[in-house]
């Protein structure tokens, strides 16, 4: 602990030099009109987990509509996003066409109601053939794709990895394809890499011009799988694999430990899979927390037309996600375990410190810190952004109860 601890002090040092420079250099690439796509995680809501194969035109509108109604736009989230299955055949111009079942008026009209809430909108292509559901993709059209998704105003591209060969090499070339094509289109669009950490694409995503890339199997509706695999991960498991990967998240280049599952109590078809079956309330408020801690793109799955207070609260919780959107962009690192407690730390850009205490006991506990032990000198003022509270002034040590399978989510200010 105390080599974390130091390693910690340093990294503030160097933190502080960087926030820094990142002003510095970003007031002047803003004036050299340089422009980063996604410079904070990308936030929004995606119809996969909840709603699978179910997606129409009117279930996309009204989630927009929920999106500004709930708060949601207000706390930051910006992207609705269409997952698999909105497809149909080519035409034989091999023109890729939308379901017209499912959206009558095409993605065009769906775009412009979408741009006209103030929202962008994200589709869905896969590196192969046929998608992970089996419908029209891609590979040898990533040209002639890249053109319809530009015209019809799309601002995101999911592009996932099923039906695709295996090795690295080939996952390089095949997102390499498709990012060129993007930049060809002459639009933005946030380019999203979905191989699930197969292939580490956290080495070569950002080189290829990916803005995110999914670092793991699906995330399922569960506090914690038996095994990980890709049928069962669940918050904890997915957790896990974030460790290590801190170091290639910044500003444009996110790891992606896959949607929120918040709020979606087991009614998702493809989260459920696996014998998931809902997590409880302090869980999901666990994942927002530690989502904002690892500078995870936050994307909601539940039915926000009609999630409850609470679950609305967990996702539109301001301060939390202020932790999530630093613009200095240092993923959260776990500098210290003990009984069953994890500490997360991420270094915020005016030079404050996010502190996560997670609990992965069953049962609520108590736990205390040495300041110095977490790398912290000096008074320190401490927040709790759930209670949106001040917790008062700590010297040197903080005991604290946190809820089994919960996160206190805090932030540490030096005054003196
Ligand atoms: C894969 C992806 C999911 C979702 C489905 C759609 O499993 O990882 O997020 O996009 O495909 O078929």
């Amino acid at each position: 602990m105390n080599l974390n601890a130091k390693k910690l002090i340093v990294n503030l040092k160097i933190h502080s030099l960087i926030a820094f420079l990142f002003l510095f250099i970003t007031g002047h690439t803003a004036l050299a009109q340089t422009r980063i796509l996604a410079p904070t995680p990308p936030m929004g809501w995606m119809t996969w987990n909840q709603f699978g194969p179910d997606i129409s035109e009117e279930l996309i509108k009204e989630m927009a509509d929920a999106m500004v109604n709930s708060g949601m736009v207000t706390a930051g989230y910006e992207y609705i996003i269409i997952d698999d299955l909105w497809q149909a055949e080519r035409d034989k111009n091999g023109i890729l066409q939308a379901d017209k079942n499912k959206f009558p008026n095409g993605i065009k009209a769906l775009a412009d109601y979408v741009h006209s809430k103030g929202l962008k909108l994200g589709i869905y292509s896969d590196a192969a053939h046929r998608t992970c559901g089996g419908a029209v993709a891609s590979y040898g059209y990533e040209t002639t794709d890249a053109r319809i998704f530009a015209k019809w105003g799309i601002d995101y591209l999911k592009y996932d990895y099923c039906n695709a060969p295996s090795e690295k090499d080939s996952a390089i070339v095949r997102y390499k394809r498709m990012s060129d094509a993007i930049q060809k289109s002459g639009r933005d669009m946030v380019f999203a890499i979905c191989e699930w950490g197969q292939r580490e694409p956290w080495l070569w995503g950002s080189s290829i011009g990916g803005q995110l890339w999914r670092t793991t199997w699906d995330i399922r509706d569960t506090w914690q799988s038996k095994k990980y695999d890709s049928g069962h991960a669940g918050i904890m498991n997915v957790l896990e694999r974030q460790v290590g990967l801190e170091k290639f998240s910044g500003p444009g280049k996110w790891n992606d430990p896959d949607m929120l599952i918040v709020g979606l109590n087991g009614k998702g078809q493809s989260s459920s899979h696996g014998g998931a079956h809902g997590c409880s309330l302090e869980e999901y408020r666990s994942q927002m927390s530690l989502w904002c801690l690892l500078n995870a793109p936050l994307i909601a799955s539940n039915d926000i037309r009609s999630m409850n207070e609470e679950i609305r609260k967990i996702l539109t919780n301001e301060e939390a996600i202020g932790i999530n959107q630093d613009p200095l962009g240092i993923q959260a690192s776990r500098i210290y375990t003990h009984n069953g407690f994890e500490f997360w730390a991420k270094p915020l850009s005016d030079g404050s410190l996010a502190l996560g205490i997670l609990n992965r006991n069953n049962k609520s506990g108590e736990t205390s810190f040495l300041l110095k032990d977490i790398g912290i000198k000096g008074k320190q003022m401490v927040r709790d952004l759930w209670l949106h509270q001040a917790m008062g002034f700590f010297t040197n040590a903080i005991a604290i109860t946190v809820p089994g399978h919960g996160v206190r989510l805090l932030k540490l200010t030096t005054v003196e």
